[in-house]
């Protein structure tokens, strides 16, 4: 009898452990019973995209970015100084007053956030950067909303991100989720500034 009273409290244990361990990850990573798509173009047509751009004697370059506390703001500035690009700031309409539960939400349920400005002029950009913290192993929600508020056909887009581990290959089925028919290449998570140079000359840009 005290055998079996024993066996059942392990193994209620054993559940219990197991049942909390598999709600943390599914709350770690929000995106995971999503279903996402990937309709960017093909490698080879992203290619031709790239060639024809950078063929361009004037390649328009412009840095968009969401940064929450600052490090993402800083590779920001520093890419589009070494590109001679532009800088734009994606802005999340409404903020986040609980950053932790308001983000996880948001992707965990695809959400598009509204943002709080436009890029009135985005038809003169031959590449644009797009440059985001990795947040729950994932692209935060306001970048989704930026990549569907224009027509990026044509051009060039190159994600950048900046986290506290996590590579930028975790963040892509998310990101990719919102570039149907885009030229999307170079994906690249910013450690330091040597490393930057080096990934940017192999992109094609020239040292400013
Ligand atoms: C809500 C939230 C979720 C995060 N999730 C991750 C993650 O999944 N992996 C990771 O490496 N870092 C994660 N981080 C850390 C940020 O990616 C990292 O600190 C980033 O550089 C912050 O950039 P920012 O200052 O531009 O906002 C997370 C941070 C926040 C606030």
């Amino acid at each position: 009898m005290r055998r079996k009273k024993l066996m059942i409290i392990v193994i209620s244990i054993a559940v219990a452990a197991v049942l909390a361990f598999g709600g943390y990850n599914v709350y770690r990573r929000p995106a995971v019973f999503r279903s996402l798509s990937d309709n960017s173009l093909s490698k080879c047509q992203t290619e031709a995209v790239r060639s024809e751009i950078f063929a361009k004697r004037d390649v328009k370059v412009l840095a968009a970015y969401f940064s929450y506390s600052g490090t993402t703001k800083k590779a920001a500035e520093s890419i589009s100084e070494k590109t001679g690009g532009d800088l734009f700031e994606i802005t999340p309409l409404n903020g986040y007053s609980n950053v932790y539960t308001q983000s996880n939400r948001e992707i965990r349920r695809g959400e598009r956030p509204a943002l709080a400005d436009t890029v009135e002029n985005m038809y003169e950009y031959d590449v644009v950067l797009v440059g985001y913290p990795v947040w729950w192993h994932a692209a935060p929600a306001p970048i989704n909303t930026f990549l569907e508020s224009y027509d990026f056909s044509g051009k060039l887009i190159i994600p950048f991100c900046t986290s506290g581990g996590s590579d930028i290959a975790e963040t892509m089925p998310t990101f990719l989720d919102s570039c149907d028919g885009l030229a999307v290449y170079g994906e690249k998570r910013i450690l330091s500034s040597d490393e930057t140079d080096r990934w940017l000359s192999d992109l094609g840009f020239a040292a400013q």
